[in-house]
């Protein structure tokens, strides 16, 4: 129903006729353009829409045109980019994707207007309805304290009003510079400032002038054939300009970063409910949707085979033609004699453990806009963890030369390992190059859902011995790891959950096998991990249980067997340097110290128990495995006197274009000011690989090193000798141009050679090949201590507290470095106690951020991080990767915890209260 509506907007009256069911979201983003407002879920769960109505905070996509006459709304845009909260923001690192960032500054602002001097809890009763999937809340929680402070006219501190621990027992001490003007400072972010002004351009965002909008349609089953599909009637409706289906794919029809096996579009079978089937495209994204109703899919409906250990079965129906079984990947990991080390073993601890499928939930939706060049060529705007693995797969699918694709990172509005494959680019692609004109694909939050890879669920058995005096002897470990319909990554995340699966320990001897099997769900694929949370899951519940076996403190046993230098891992690396394990474990021994003394002096509650967990981790770095792995990076003086600093590096909120930046600032002395860091558009930037395995702040942190020192090499003579002001580099750059030297540089860096995977390592110290079967280049290490308080009779489960120690090598950006270790604590509760994807034969029966139990502010305790820096030699300047392994000591430390409260073992995740009961209510019994 066509309604006038009458409002003001930022100041300014509106007056427009508009459909009165239409959102105030889409009204603000689609009719007024005022794209600062976010779509992350527009069903009320994610608050990236949110707005101030009326002096109040709301979601906008919850108000309807038709009851918005005369209300007075404010926009992100109407706060300039200067504002004290924004500032706020800023200073505190509370910006890392920053999709959130708009709803979040609103919400903030409608508490501050209101309360001018607000409580913590204040503060997140205010942004209860505001999800943050990146920053663990922590950092926006202090911006907004910050703020407060500022508005009331009250001194704030130059850097975070919570200082940043760190310990640094070898590390070279920390240069006293300003901020901003090199490594080790917590220099703002160089995408924050956009980000907080709502200016930030995602995919989404991009000018609305897309002549055509596409909708997928999905497979309406987990498993069938496709007997016929009719869409003509949709091709007739109005507006459509294309309809595509499999036989329109002109090349590959099928997709995948390591093996092409899932379809663009499927032809004969669908495999799981998120297979593509057809794709509309029409003037309006109205007109798309109720085309797409039209389409007619007749199927025949066949088994859906959920189970992976029944697939696993060698008489199983296999799901893929040219496989023999419906193994995806077998590995297995030999070191000694398991079966003889378990027979020295005094003590021996079992279990099975049994982890769950999760959602990545980044809060941008994957978006692309595919533009045609006029030449048979294309470009693709996009949010993505890789552009030049995205440009190949989309000119393999649309069947021309890479040359004439162009992928162009835009902001990126989380990724996780979630945006390592495309979801709807290739599809905007394809449509672009058939019709001419530009095409967008955005999918809805269910959609995303419905679609995209999750992380793998495993069920893994383990078994350790150990001699009376701690000595981990022997240990086994086997896993069932649910890959789900198609490969992905499911190579390197059941690779991972293998080699990783003795945690940060020198165990004598190992047998570990781990398989990845197909079950007709959504691909497992990369998430943040990668197959080493799962397997932390079970080997530090196995710890604490082996420590109480021995009765032994947890944090001596695994002070006893801890990863050192010179210790040798389960696949026979000799461990050299950066191993900063029992760093943080001493670190996070004594905050557990503090945190028993801090609630032993609470009184008892009847019904609740509070106890507490201790569990570590460690991760590679990079790819490693003998398989290629590098990073460009080009530097260059611009005659502005701006340094250009391009790279391959996907920022997908982690801080990589910062860090790029920091570096070049470093070698060069160049002020961080001038320096622009362009990346991952593949017309402009070297390649840099994927943003995954922790590896861009080494590889491509590398690179921009290279890059810079070359360019001090020829630019040395003319640069100013301490950072200056813009025109000096402009004289520099004339200067050098006169002198005929190079005022561009470029690099590739290739890290140290790693060695293929062998399945028995040779463990004897001095042996030949010991120090040439280094897998990995660099590992990192996590320890946390959680409090947890249990509810006797619901099995409710808080956390009280946490205290989370990673060894970074070195900081380059503090708080970069502390927003991923919060973040990662936050990822880590919600994989611990609330989250699960689920789906059956014909749902997705979680298809919203609600249902996917994603963690909300209130249910975060308050997180101490303490940075260990334990310089690894080859990362720039010390440095390794970070955004992973702080995820990993976080469910097996909770589980543990739980232990020590209740007296009872919750080995299947997520330990939702329910579980916890009925474990309760068992041990009542027995
Ligand atoms: S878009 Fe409105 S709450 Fe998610
Ligand atoms: S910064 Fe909050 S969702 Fe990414």
């Amino acid at each position: 129903v066509k309604t006038t509506v009458a409002l003001t907007v930022n100041g300014e009256r509106v007056e427009r006729a508009v459909d009165s069911d239409t959102t105030l979201l889409r009204f603000l983003r689609e009719d007024l353009s005022l794209v600062g407002t976010k779509n992350g879920c527009e069903k009320g769960h994610c608050g990236t829409c949110t707005v101030i109505v009326d002096g109040e905070a709301k979601r906008s996509c919850l108000i309807k045109m038709g009851r918005a006459d005369g209300m007075n709304v404010q926009t992100i845009e109407s706060l300039g980019g200067n504002h004290p909260i924004q500032e706020a923001f800023l200073a505190e690192g509370a910006v890392q994707c920053g999709f959130c960032t708009p709803g979040m500054v609103l919400a903030a602002k409608a508490l501050l207007d209101k309360n001018p001097a607000p409580s913590a809890a204040d503060v997140k009763t205010a942004l209860k309805n505001n999800l943050c999937r990146c920053t663990g809340y922590a950092a926006i929680e202090r911006a907004v304290l910050r703020a407060s402070r500022t508005l009331r006219g009250e001194p704030v501190p130059d850097g975070s009003i919570l200082a940043i621990a760190t310990v640094r027992p070898r590390g070279p001490a920390a240069a006293a510079r300003p901020a901003g003007s090199g490594v080790g400072v917590s220099a703002v972010r160089k995408d924050g400032p956009a980000k907080v002004a709502g200016a930030g351009v995602f995919a989404d965002d991009l000018p609305a002038h897309a002549p055509l909008i596409g909708k997928l349609l999905f497979s309406e089953h987990a498993h069938a054939r496709i007997i016929s599909l009719d869409v003509s009637e949709a091709s007739a409706s109005e507006g459509v300009e294309l309809v595509l289906t499999a036989a329109d794919v002109p090349g590959r029809n099928a997709f995948g970063l390591f093996v092409p096996q899932q379809p663009v579009l499927c032809a004969d079978e669908v495999m799981y409910l998120g297979d593509v089937v057809a794709a509309v495209f029409a003037r309006t994204r109205e007109q798309a949707e109720a085309a797409r109703a039209k389409i007619r899919v007749v199927y025949e409906v066949l088994p859906a085979r959920m189970d992976p250990e029944a697939n696993f079965a060698p008489s199983a129906p296999l799901f893929h033609p040219d496989t023999e079984n419906n193994v995806v990947h077998h590995v297995a990991v030999r070191k000694g004699d398991a079966a003889a080390g378990f027979e020295q073993a005094d003590v021996i601890v079992e279990g099975v453990y049994e982890t769950q499928a999760v959602e990545h939930a980044y809060l941008e939706p994957e978006a692309g806009l595919a533009v045609p060049d006029g030449s048979g060529g294309v470009a693709v705007w996009t949010g993505n963890q890789g552009s030049e693995e995205y440009r190949d797969m989309i000119a393999e699918s649309l069947a021309v030369p890479k040359e004439k694709v162009r992928v162009v990172l835009t902001a990126c509005g989380g990724g996780f390992g979630g945006k390592e494959e495309p979801a709807g680019q290739i599809h905007a692609a394809l449509a672009a190059l058939k019709t001419g004109k530009s095409a967008k694909v955005v999918l809805t939050r269910e959609e995303s859902i419905r679609t995209s890879t999750k992380r793998h669920p495993m069920r893994i058995r383990m078994r350790h011995g150990a001699t009376k005096d701690g000595r981990i002897v022997a240990m086994t470990s086997r896993v069932i790891a649910d890959a789900g319909a198609y490969i992905s990554q499911s190579k390197p995340v059941i690779f991972r959950s293998a080699v990783t699966a003795t945690g940060p320990y020198a165990v004598e001897s190992v047998e570990a096998d781990s398989y990845g099997i197909y079950t007709h769900k959504n691909p497992s694929g990369a998430f943040r991990g990668f197959g080493s949370t799962q397997a932390s899951f079970a080997c530090e519940i196995q710890m604490d249980k082996l420590a109480r076996a021995l009765d032994m403190s947890p944090v001596e046993l695994r002070r006893k067997n801890g990863f050192r230098e010179g210790s040798i891992t389960s696949t026979g690396q000799k461990l050299m340097d950066g191993i900063g394990y029992l760093d943080t474990l001493d670190a996070v021994s004594t905050a557990l110290e503090s945190m028993r003394a801090e609630f032993a002096s609470r009184p008892e509650v009847p019904g609740k128990k509070i106890g507490f967990g201790v569990a570590s981790a460690y991760k590679n770095v990079g790819i490693g495995t003998g398989l290629s792995d590098h990073a460009g990076a080009i530097a260059e003086l611009l005659p502005s006197g701006r340094l250009s600093v391009r790279t391959g590096a996907a920022d997908i909120g982690q801080g990589s274009d910062t860090l790029a930046a920091q570096i070049a600032a470093e070698v060069l002395g160049f002020p961080y000011d001038l320096i622009d860091v362009t990346a991952c558009d593949t017309a402009v930037s070297p390649d840099g690989g994927m943003t995954t395995g922790s590896r861009q702040t080494f590889v491509t942190g590398n690179a921009v090193k290279g890059a810079a020192e070359k360019l001090r090499e020829s630019l040395g003579p003319y640069l100013p000798a301490a950072p200056a002001a813009p025109e000096a580099y402009r004289a520099a750059y004339e200067a050098a141009r006169a002198a005929r030297a190079k005022t561009r540089a470029d690099f590739t860096y290739y890290p140290p050679k790693t060695s293929p995977h062998r399945v028995h390592s040779d463990p004897k110290p001095g042996s030949a090949g010991e120090a040439h079967h280094g897998i990995h280049y660099s590992y990192c290490f996590a320890s946390a201590v959680v409090a947890v308080e249990v509810d006797t009779e619901t099995g409710a489960v808080k956390v009280l507290k946490v205290a989370a120690a990673q060894d970074v090598g070195r900081a380059l950006n503090p708080a970069s470095v502390r927003g991923q270790i919060e973040g990662a604590v936050a990822m880590g509760i919600g994989y611990a106690l609330s989250e699960e994807f689920l789906a059956n034969e014909t749902t997705v029966l979680t298809d919203s951020l609600h249902k996917l139990g994603v963690p909300k502010i209130a249910d975060l305790p308050p997180i101490d991080c303490i940075i260990v820096e334990d310089p690894q030699t080859a990362g720039p300047f010390g440095a390794k990767g970070i955004g992973e392994v702080g995820l990993n000591p976080i469910a097996p430390a909770i589980s543990n915890a739980i232990f020590d409260a209740v007296g009872v073992r919750i080995q299947t995740l997520p330990m939702k209260k329910e579980k916890v009961r009925e474990a309760l209510a068992l041990v009542r019994k027995s």
